[in-house]
């Protein structure tokens, strides 16, 4: 088992990686120090294919748990849900000592730690993440919440897990969709912070598109590194965790545009990082060859880069004027120097942006 570590001083936390861990969960919650019971959060489609396992584990090692299944999508990620659950939780006794487990991808890892930050004014939770995207990034650093009618992630905390459990295994049922869209993750981790890893990319699409466990697991290993030293260093966004945003200035827009309907997120920002590169390289900041190996990982991996028809230019600007990560309506952008470096870049003229959608190579 491979183990990385968040430093946090006592919100620290170690993210463990193994293939076929999932058994072992129940051993590893008791050096947590928790009350005997526990909730397991999940929804239909992962509980049926791993309830079992997690709750035979949990349970044969002395805690008491209970199953809180919420509906699957990410239309339930919303307050009412979030009501259910502390209502579970409240009927069961769970106590202020009391551990609550997601184990799911983001939406159930996002919800369960929005909750544990807030029920009894916080108690203890582990990520258990079930897709590549959370395993690689929502399970790790901390941001939680709920969507909002009027916003994505508009109602959350920051509020650390106490232990990430990673089992590969679980990527072997996931569909091929949800492992791509978290693989553009994994892409960014390349260009934001590591040369080797986007060159191991480029250099192994038939041992990741074979789920080659070894592979899997450096993968992973290096992704949550680069995302724990990051967190680590700048816990709650106030400078350099932004890097890891790259791609979802333009990423984020293309979902709200495309009303959350059309592009799952990875592949929003696989669209995000190309052009994003692409106004570095207008901004002469970043080499025209490396804009192009940037969109052929991209392409090898079956990403999409091109800007999707339909799309107004003026909308997709406006939106990212709105987005959370714009300060006072002016645009952040997290831009390449090189693989393996970013810079975070303010005030862009607008006129560069829309210039951008519009070259082609
Ligand atoms: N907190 C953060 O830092 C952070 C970062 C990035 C994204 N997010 C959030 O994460 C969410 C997206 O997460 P996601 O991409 O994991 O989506 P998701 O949680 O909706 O999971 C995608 C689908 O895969 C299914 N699934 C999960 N694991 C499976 C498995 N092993 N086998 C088969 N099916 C499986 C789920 O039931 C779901 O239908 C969004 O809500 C986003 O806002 C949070």
């Amino acid at each position: 088992m491979e183990i990385v570590k968040v430093k946090l001083k006592d919100r620290s936390y170690d993210i463990c990686i193994g293939n076929k861990i999932l058994k072992g969960i129940g051993q590893r919650l008791r050096s947590i120090g928790i009350s005997p019971k526990t909730a397991v959060i999940s929804n239909p489609t992962v509980y049926k294919l791993y309830g079992k396992t997690v709750l035979d584990s949990i349970r044969s090692s002395g805690f008491d748990v209970i199953p809180i299944i919420i509906p699957d999508g990410e239309r339930y990620k919303d307050i009412s849900t979030v009501e259910g659950i502390y209502g579970e939780l409240l009927k069961h006794r769970l106590d202020r000592k009391s551990a609550i487990i997601a184990l799911g991808g983001g939406v159930i890892g996002d919800i369960t730690g929005f909750v544990a930050s807030t029920y009894m004014r916080g108690i203890s939770y582990i990520q258990v993440p079930t897709t590549l995207l959370a395993q690689v990034d929502s399970s790790v650093g901390g941001k939680t919440g709920v969507n909002h009618k009027l916003g994505k992630n508009m109602i959350g905390t920051f509020y650390q897990p106490k232990l990430v459990w990673i089992d590969i295994d679980t990527l072997n049922t996931l569909p091929k969709r949800e492992f791509l869209s978290g693989l553009a993750e994994v892409i960014k981790y390349g260009v934001i912070k590591d040369k080797g890893l986007f060159g191991f990319l480029e250099n192994n699409p038939e041992k990741i598109f074979s789920l080659n466990k070894n592979t899997l697991s450096y993968i992973i290993k290096r992704s949550c590194e680069i995302k724990a030293e990051v967190v680590s260093k700048d816990e709650r966004e106030s400078g350099l965790r932004a890097i890891l945003n790259y791609g979802h200035t333009i990423g984020h827009a293309i979902e709200t545009v495309t009303r959350y309907k059309r592009f799952l997120h990875g592949e929003a920002v696989a669209i995000g990082m190309y052009f994003e590169a692409k106004i570095a390289e207008m901004l002469n900041f970043f080499k025209k060859r490396n804009v192009l190996k940037i969109k052929a990982l991209l392409d090898s991996y079956g990403l999409p880069s091109e800007m999707p028809s339909g799309i107004n230019v003026n909308t997709l600007t406006t939106c990212m004027k709105l987005d959370k990560k714009a300060v006072a309506g002016e645009l952040r952008f997290i831009l390449p120097e090189k693989i393996g470096k970013v810079n975070i870049q303010k005030g862009i003229d607008i006129k560069i942006i829309r210039e951008a959608f519009r070259i082609k190579d």
